[in-house]
């Protein structure tokens, strides 16, 4: 029988690229959580720093925008006391015409130990590990419409913290589900982590009726998806990745789909509300939500910090 491995892990069933949450086995995704809970108290202490990556080189490549994640990858390696160059893709040799596995080439000849990587096209992240020496390690920071792990792993790591336990939980994600990594990556999770009821909210064309293999609820009623939930996710309308029109109008996806302290109240009354970033005031979103007293949108990011050194010092502690 053919064996295709997991090609984020070693033999031993360790991590050492972090590519997508899909085929991470528990105790992987219970470890990453638990190591971002001891970095928490690093990053409120008055010197934020760790020498786990000391000598170590960081690369962000960044190819698409971000706000959150770059910050906070770069944050976070230089927590763990590596050196972090963050190559301005808009600058650099790219818009000359270099592939992208020639510019990998060239920065790995200036000893690149790790790459964090986002991209539009998907399996960008997985075609860089399969060209790097053993000892480079990958990072997705969100590739095309398929995976951000970290996200991923971040919302689980908030879920947590809120919720304590993912057994009992009834999680409701809402809104452009087509074309969000993170409603992936947030899935896989959620369910490898044993949550019962994962429901996908949205109107028709931006939800995948497929979602139902993965045992997600599929839901195109906002009051049927919201009601009871425990966690509501909010995600923004990914203009960027829609070819036509796939709604009459930004005004009437909010009229059925945004969430207003109003539909709020048909979740669970200690509901807490997420939004991975960047958020659509009136769009997705009403600013009572989302500065509201439910919302742990902001604590997302802070704890995003902390995962990011769990995620990479985990990896660069791991031998191919
Ligand atoms: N959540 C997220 O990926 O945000 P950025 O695009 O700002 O990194």
């Amino acid at each position: 029988m053919l064996y295709k491995r997991n090609p984020q892990l070693n033999k031993n069933g360790e991590l050492i690229h972090l590519l997508s949450i899909e085929g991470l086995p528990r105790d992987v995704i219970h470890h990453i959580l638990d190591t971002a809970g001891t970095f928490l108290s690093v990053n409120e202490r008055e010197v934020k720093k760790v020498p786990l990556l000391r000598g170590k080189s960081v690369f962000n490549l960044f190819f698409e925008n971000s706000t959150r994640t770059r910050t906070t990858f770069e944050i976070a390696a230089k927590r763990l006391s590596a050196d972090v160059i963050n190559l301005d893709i808009a600058r650099s040799s790219t818009a000359k015409g270099e592939s992208l596995l020639d510019t990998i080439a060239n920065l790995s000849a200036m000893h690149a130990d790790m790459f964090v990587v986002r991209h539009s096209e998907s399996g960008a992240p997985y075609l860089i590990a399969q060209h790097c020496a053993p000892h480079v390690h990958v990072v997705n920071a969100g590739d095309g419409r398929h995976a951000h792990p970290t996200q991923g792993l971040l919302d689980m790591y908030t879920i947590r913290h809120y919720k304590k336990d993912f057994t009992q939980l009834t999680v409701a994600i809402v809104g452009d589900i087509v074309h969000s990594r993170v409603a992936r990556s947030d899935i896989h999770a959620l369910s490898i982590l044993g949550v019962p009821e994962i429901r996908a909210v949205g109107p028709k064309t931006l939800v995948p009726g497929d979602l139902r293999e993965m045992g997600v609820r599929v839901c195109h009623d906002l009051k049927e998806g919201l009601k009871g939930a425990d966690v509501v996710i909010m995600l923004r309308l990914q203009n960027e990745r829609m070819s036509g029109a796939m709604l009459p109008s930004a005004g009437e996806f909010f009229k059925s789909f945004g969430l207003t302290p109003d539909k709020l109240a048909w979740a669970a009354p200690d509901a807490i509300v997420m939004h991975p970033g960047p958020i659509n005031r009136g769009v997705e979103i009403d600013s009572a939500v989302a500065d509201g007293t439910q919302s742990v949108i902001l604590p997302q990011v802070t704890f995003g910090i902390a995962v990011r050194m769990a995620v990479m010092s985990i990896i660069a502690g791991n031998e191919a």
